[in-house]
């Protein structure tokens, strides 16, 4: 089966090809980031409009990338949400106008889900049930995976995403956008030339609640107020990475020692921060004991292979002849 995925929840335009939802035939992505660079962050208005400019370029490339022509396609995978509404917009409008064009089903993805799947992509399928945290910049959360389609919700962040604490503090600390993965190598370089270094600074809230939420709207508050002190950036960088990251580790290891499951995944853009892939091969280290799945960096970030990989494996076609009035796609909140 060959699915389209369309993706374009944030500040991502992005269209795919994927072959029985794991093999990626094309992954084009096209990102207004320089947009967002000169505002210091993204104002939604601004990444609706490059959506609007790169859908079509994008579709068309992945297409061309993929070696196939449109007749070849089983059907078109679309996020519905969660995301930027005047950016959601734009993809599934062009979904449901290729659908009716062209005469192929929608499957509507959510976006969270769909990070998940990155973990089936050009790699060996992991196995249920399985425990996946999703962190990305607007969520942080812990589900429970059954089976496909299968999924229970066991906690995430009460407040600010992990993403947004990286991106917010950034912000705090003068790296310009985008913050999380600047910040990220300021901290890993910080880290590397002072490895005695003791970075227990800031917080980490909710370490021992019974639960499995999280908070980290506190932090950026402690890094406000030692910023006043003048310390230099690169020790904040390291200090914010390190409590992000170990509050992160603990909270999936204590959901792992409860449920035991046969895998873990990672997902989500802050997945492909080097010190969080690191603290986490170290903590799972016996590979006979569970199965860690990380997705490769190209992956980790907004793109469609993953929405086309979960639509295949939550085959739940609409009809093109149903799609103009059809609740299932409804954009989400
Ligand atoms: O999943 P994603 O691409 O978009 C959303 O669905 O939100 O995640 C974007 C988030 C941003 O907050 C970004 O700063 C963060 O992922 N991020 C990172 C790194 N790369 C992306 N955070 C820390 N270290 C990184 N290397
Ligand atoms: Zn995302």
């Amino acid at each position: 089966m060959i699915i389209l995925g369309i993706e374009t929840s944030c500040d991502e335009t992005a269209a795919a090809v994927v072959e029985n939802g794991q093999k990626i035939l094309s992954n084009v992505v096209a990102s207004s980031a320089e947009i967002h660079a000169k505002t210091g962050g993204i104002i939604p208005e601004n990444a609706a409009r490059k959506q609007i400019k790169s859908i079509i370029p994008v579709l068309h490339k992945s297409l061309n990338k993929a070696k196939i022509k449109y007749q070849a396609l089983d059907a078109i995978a679309v996020t519905i949400g969660p995301g930027l509404i005047g950016s959601l917009l734009v993809g599934v409008e062009t979904a449901k106008t290729l659908s009716y064009l062209w005469e192929k089903p929608i499957v509507p993805v959510n976006h969270l889900v769909g990070h998940l799947y990155a973990n089936w992509l050009e790699s060996k399928p992991p196995k249920f049930p399985a425990i996946g945290m999703v962190v990305s910049g607007g969520h942080t959360d812990i589900v429970l995976m059954k089976g496909h389609g299968k999924l229970e919700y066991l906690g995430g962040t009460r407040d600010d995403a992990a993403g947004e604490a990286f991106d917010k503090i950034a912000r705090l600390l003068d790296i310009p956008y985008p913050g999380g993965p600047q910040l990220s190598k300021i901290a890993d370089e910080y880290r590397k030339q002072n490895p005695n270094v003791k970075l227990n600074m800031f917080p980490r809230p909710m370490l021992d609640s019974k639960d499995f939420d999280m908070s980290f709207s506190g932090l950026k508050t402690a890094v406000l107020n030692k910023t006043k002190k003048k310390l230099d950036k690169e020790r904040f960088a390291a200090e914010a990475q390190e409590a992000i990251v170990e509050v992160l580790i603990s909270k999936i290891m204590s959901v792992v020692n409860k449920y035991r499951p046969a895998s873990i995944l990672l997902a989500g853009g802050v997945s492909a921060n080097n010190f969080l892939r690191e603290c986490l091969a170290d903590a799972f280290e016996n590979p006979r004991l569970r199965s860690l799945h990380i997705p490769d960096i190209h992956l980790c970030t907004d793109n469609a292979a993953y929405i086309a990989s979960a639509a295949y494996y939550n085959y739940k076609p609409i009809a093109w002849q149903n799609i103009i009035s059809h609740p299932g796609l409804k954009i989400t909140d």
